[in-house]
């Protein structure tokens, strides 16, 4: 049985696949905050359900002052939408121009976006090798055949590498240069928020900066997403997102989420604390070697000579999803990821793996 998809986090398909529900599963594939969604976030959706009689504030105001205060920015510097996602899609629109360059393993969406509409993509290559590291001088070579955007998701997803903020001021320095628009994906920059190159970006002027409020936040069936940048590209933007593309539960639920710093900090104290268990244990599990990560998941490679696809088989039929990277440009089939959840979970994962692979 090969799961035909392009995405991790397809619960329902494989629910459906399975014949169980989805409580059943335990996702692996999804990198979503295993704690689920700040306690206050359900309270503030029933409150605003009064509120569906209306249609939503296509401004969504108050959730983009609650974002702006949390960047030190004024409001006009952002714009939300109904995930980034959306955003994504929105880009050939948004952008003139024709060619652009992708840094890979890439979020498979940009491409998707781009090409549909019109664009020729092409991808700059990390390499395991090099544990996924970014090296400006090659990229300095490929931006100077001249592209139109450039598109760096930081920290990179599926590998976890994050790319230091003095590395994407030169980065930002080089997209200026050779007159290319950069967009720097931060869907999850939550999980190490003092690396978020949003004031290099307003500094610089051109470029745009996706986030994300659905991993973190544990939110990915509400969608929320929002973009950052200059005044004059966020209005643009603004233009093209429909009207009330951002439901009012899903306003509420930002407004409430971004509110509990209690659970921001219980988050980000989980997961630096599951991260490091999880890689530890499955540096000492044979035949795998996971790739450091500055984010809720790790890339795993398989040095066995297997290919992640039966591995992935045989995990769904004890109820756990991992993600099968061999799709990904830059990988091959020996790649998969698994995202950082709770200690039991992790613990229940590794028993599976190690089973799997008979170790
Ligand atoms: C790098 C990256 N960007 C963007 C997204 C889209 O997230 P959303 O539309 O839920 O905000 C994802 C989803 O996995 C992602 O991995």
């Amino acid at each position: 049985m090969t799961l035909p998809f392009s995405h991790g986090g397809t619960v329902h398909a494989v629910a459906r696949l399975l014949g169980v529900p989805t409580g059943e599963l335990l996702d692996f594939s999804a990198s979503i905050n295993p704690l689920g969604p700040p306690p206050g976030v359900r309270q503030a959706v029933m409150t605003a359900f009064d509120q569906v009689v209306h249609y939503p504030d296509p401004e969504a105001t108050e959730l983009r002052q609650a974002l702006a205060l949390r960047h030190a920015l004024p409001p006009e510097n952002l714009r939300v939408a109904n995930g980034s996602t959306e955003l994504i899609h929105l880009l050939p629109r948004l952008l003139p121009g024709r060619r652009a360059l992708i840094v890979a393993p890439p979020f498979s969406e940009y491409a998707a976006a781009l090409e549909g509409g019109g664009w020729e993509v092409q991808y700059f290559l990390l390499a395991p090798e090099d544990g996924f590291e970014l090296s400006l001088t090659k990229l300095e070579e490929r931006l100077a055949d001249g592209f139109d955007l450039f598109v760096l998701a930081n920290p990179g997803n599926p590998t976890g590498a994050l790319v230091p903020p003095a590395k994407v001021t030169h980065v930002l320095e080089l997209c200026r240069r050779f007159k290319t628009v950069p967009v720097v994906d931060e869907a999850f920059m939550d999980f190490c928020p003092e690396e978020s190159a949003i004031p290099l970006l307003l500094e610089g002027g051109e470029g745009i900066i996706l986030r994300s409020l659905t991993k973190f936040f544990a939110l990915p069936g509400l969608r929320l997403g929002y973009a950052v940048g200059a005044t004059g590209i966020i209005r643009r933007l603004g233009e093209l997102i429909p009207p009330w593309s951002v439901g009012t539960l899903a306003q509420a639920a930002g407004v409430a989420a971004l509110a509990d710093e209690e659970y921001r900090l219980r988050t980000l104290h989980l997961i630096a604390g599951e991260r490091a268990f999880l890689a530890s244990s499955l540096t000492t599990l044979p035949g795998v070697h996971p790739y450091p990560s500055a984010a809720n998941y790790l890339l795993v490679r398989i040095t066995s000579g297997a290919c992640a696809a039966p591995l992935q088989e045989k995990l769904l039929h004890q109820g756990i999803l991992i993600r099968d990277c061999g799709n990904f440009p830059a990988l091959s089939p020996d790649f998969f990821r698994v995202a950082v959840r709770s200690r039991e979970e992790n613990q229940r994962l590794l028993a599976a793996l190690a089973e799997a692979m008979g170790v």
